[in-house]
């Protein structure tokens, strides 16, 4: 891929586009042109044990937690399998970046996930394979063995630890890089993405991002409307794994998406796009306001609204995605803490939704619930139409990771 021509763009749209491409060219433009920036360094002893904690080092207003702002997902396969002195190896170069960028939103964060593909190497069969969850998808399904998410508002620490595991730089932020795993690795694949106030924004020109219908300046995301409100999120507690030899992980899906922007804004007002992502009575009380500026540390969701969807669906011919996807709380709590971005990735936007959960079945049960193949069997909304937002999404590719405790991080063997 070509590197972003510096003329066209704006300087913060240059440096998605930067994370887009990735590789060391990549890197060298976003290092020249972040220059003045000045990343805090780390220390390995300062990070949890559990890989997922990242809640207490994002930023955030009032009770909302802000994602980091860019993101790459790193998928890699392995050309043979690790050995005792790999383990070593890896957990070295993770320590590297520990060293190198503080653990928070400012320096870097990332977690460790392994496939099903992985564990058969070490002959564990706790995680199951990604599967079609919906009738109307056909995904792509993770083929390698291991998936780092990395996570930073700055793009140059996403893309310098990409490298820096890979052994593609000698020093990263001033610190010197001794091991890496570059050689152990067959083939990588990448995801990235970013999200953030006004981003999506900045993305107009990308194909299939309707101009004619500007996407507020404030929303985060590309549908332009707030999304990740405390209530509605799991907490780290919830969605850590309690017993066995991954007690203190947890597990992470990825369902790439990709996303009609056209019909979203040119066919639908604004009244139907509230009703389609949080519910009928959002619209007609106006709850949301223009991007989701009037909703606080909850998404508006009572109980009440949560249980009348099925009614809403009879009574208005529309269910809200939010509404529906809530009626798998259980016992009031959200199964998933959901950590997911935008991307412009194959050149279209589209979101990689990304949850961990305690298990990959509460991930199921939840994407089951936001599919409401029962609603659309006991009212008049379609399989699709009018069922939250389905009709505009497309589900490209699907992965299952597990992600064990720090300690256990390094090409775990249970
Ligand atoms: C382009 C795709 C998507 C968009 C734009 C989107 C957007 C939103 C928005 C705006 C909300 C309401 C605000 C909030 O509670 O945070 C929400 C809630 C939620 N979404 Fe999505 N979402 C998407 C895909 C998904 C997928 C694939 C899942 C997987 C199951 C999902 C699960 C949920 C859940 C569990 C909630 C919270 C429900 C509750 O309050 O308990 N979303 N989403």
């Amino acid at each position: 891929m070509t590197l972003p021509d510096r003329g066209a763009f704006s300087r913060r749209e240059y440096l998605k586009g930067l994370v887009a491409v990735g590789g060391t060219a990549a890197l060298a433009a976003c290092l020249d042109e972040e220059s003045s920036v000045d990343i805090p360094t780390g220390d390995p002893a300062a990070v949890p044990e559990r890989q997922h904690a990242w809640n207490a080092v994002l930023s955030g207003d009032n009770e909302n937690i802000a994602p980091a702002r860019h993101h790459v997902l790193l998928s890699l396969t392995l050309a043979r399998d690790p050995t005792g002195d790999d383990r070593e190896r890896f957990e070295r170069a993770l320590e590297t970046l520990e060293r190198a960028y503080e653990w928070s939103h400012e320096g870097l964060l990332f977690t460790v996930g392994y496939t099903p593909r992985y564990f058969e190497r070490v002959g564990w069969n706790g995680l199951p394979e990604p599967t079609a969850l919906t009738e109307f998808e056909s995904p792509e399904f993770e083929d390698g063995d291991c998936q780092i998410h990395l996570a930073s508002d700055h793009s140059q620490a996403v893309l310098a630890a990409e490298e820096a595991l890979l052994g593609e730089i000698e020093t990263i932020n001033g610190v010197e890089v001794e091991t890496d795993i570059g050689d152990l690795v067959d083939s990588r694949e990448r995801l990235t993405g970013f999200v953030g106030p006004g981003l999506p924004a900045e993305h107009q020109d990308t194909p299939g991002v309707p101009d004619s219908e500007p996407i507020h300046e404030e929303a985060p995301f590309f549908m332009g409307f707030r999304s990740g409100f405390e209530e509605s999120q799991a907490s780290e507690d919830r969605v850590t794994i309690e017993d066995g030899p991954f007690a203190g992980g947890t597990t992470r899906h990825v369902e790439s998406l990709s996303i009609d922007l056209r019909q979203w804004y040119e066919q639908d007002s604004q009244f139907q796009r509230v009703a389609k992502l949080f519910s009928h009575e959002h619209a007609a009380e106006g709850l949301v306001g223009e991007y989701g500026e009037k909703l606080d540390e909850s998404n508006g969701l009572t109980a009440e609204r949560i249980a009348n969807t099925l009614e809403d669906a009879r009574q208005h011919g529309v269910v809200g995605h939010a509404q529906k996807a809530a009626r798998a709380r259980e016992d009031g709590e959200p199964l998933l803490l959901r950590r997911d971005f935008n991307t412009t990735d194959d050149d279209r936007p589209g979101l990689h939704f990304l949850s961990v959960q305690r298990e990959i079945e509460e991930f199921v049960r939840v994407r089951e619930a936001m599919a409401g193949a029962d609603i659309a069997e006991d009212s008049a909304v379609g399989s699709i139409t009018n069922n939250g937002i389905l009709q505009y999404l497309t589900v490209r590719r699907r992965g299952n990771y597990l992600l064990p405790p720090r300690e256990l991080r390094a090409f775990p063997d249970p």
